[in-house]
């Protein structure tokens, strides 16, 4: 397969040093996965899951990241420090942020570009709201959201990229969008990359996200355009999280 399955869990704002020394515990002796495994602590968390995940085959991951290269940003961070820091991933626009803080599509796009030229690949996050998808509009609506993406990031780096979709309405919620909901929308992101690059198409990987369990990650990763997964509140449980990546094959 061209495209190896990836399974990241976005601790958000939640756990601590005890809690990576719980999942170094845990996952000491279970290395036997078929997928690449991402963890996104909190920032200032970033170098102790370096020293105690790297070596059990995790890759290390951010929350989110400036789009801005230096300056007086007081507490903002690079691209190229979470390069320095040790971060292969770094996740931008996720829905949290995009409501939080106001983010644009344009500026998530900027900050995707920024993680490229630093050697860190974005997790780039789109999904909609309950309301658009009453409506029936879901797919217009992620199309809108990739489209600053798509004409920001150099065509020969798209591929690298890779895209969650979380449907607002799954997140922290315990309702999963169906795993056709799922594919459908998996689906439609890949033809609409497939018509800048058919390419780029076949080998970026896209990620599901939204109250993903051990109860449904296998079916859900299954799925044809189903790469993967970004995981929330599971991720916080070892026995969970390492259930869910052992799903994703
Ligand atoms: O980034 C992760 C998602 O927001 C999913 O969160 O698994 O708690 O629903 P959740």
């Amino acid at each position: 397969d061209v495209r190896k399955p990836l399974v990241a869990g976005n601790w958000k704002m939640n756990g601590s040093i005890a809690l990576l020394n719980e999942f170094s515990g845990y996952f000491a002796d279970k290395r036997e996965f078929d997928c690449e495994r991402v963890i996104c602590p909190p920032s200032v968390f970033i170098s102790t899951a370096n020293t105690l995940m790297k070596p059990l085959g995790f890759a290390v991951a951010g929350q989110d990241v400036s789009a801005l290269d230096e300056g007086a940003h007081t507490g903002d961070l690079s691209a190229t420090m979470m390069a320095e820091a040790g971060c292969q991933y770094t996740i931008v626009g996720h829905s949290e942020r995009r409501t939080d803080h106001n983010e644009s599509n344009q500026l998530i796009a900027d900050k995707a570009k920024a993680l490229l030229a630093a050697g860190v690949i974005p997790i780039s996050c789109v999904g909609e709201p309950l309301e658009v998808r009453e409506q029936g509009q879901e797919q217009a609506f992620v199309a809108d959201q990739l489209s600053a993406l798509f004409s920001t990031v150099d065509l020969n780096e798209l591929a690298q990229v890779v895209i969650a979709y979380e449907p607002i309405w799954a997140i922290g919620t315990g309702v999963t969008a169906s795993p056709e909901q799922a594919q459908d929308m998996h689906a439609f992101i890949r033809s609409a990359i497939a018509a800048i690059s058919a390419d780029a198409a076949a080998r970026i990987r896209l990620l599901y996200g939204g109250s993903v369990k051990p109860s449904n990650a296998e079916e859900l990763f299954s799925q044809t355009d189903i790469d993967g997964g970004l995981i929330g509140g599971a991720s916080l449980k070892p026995e969970d999280f390492a259930a869910i990546c052992q799903a994703a094959k």
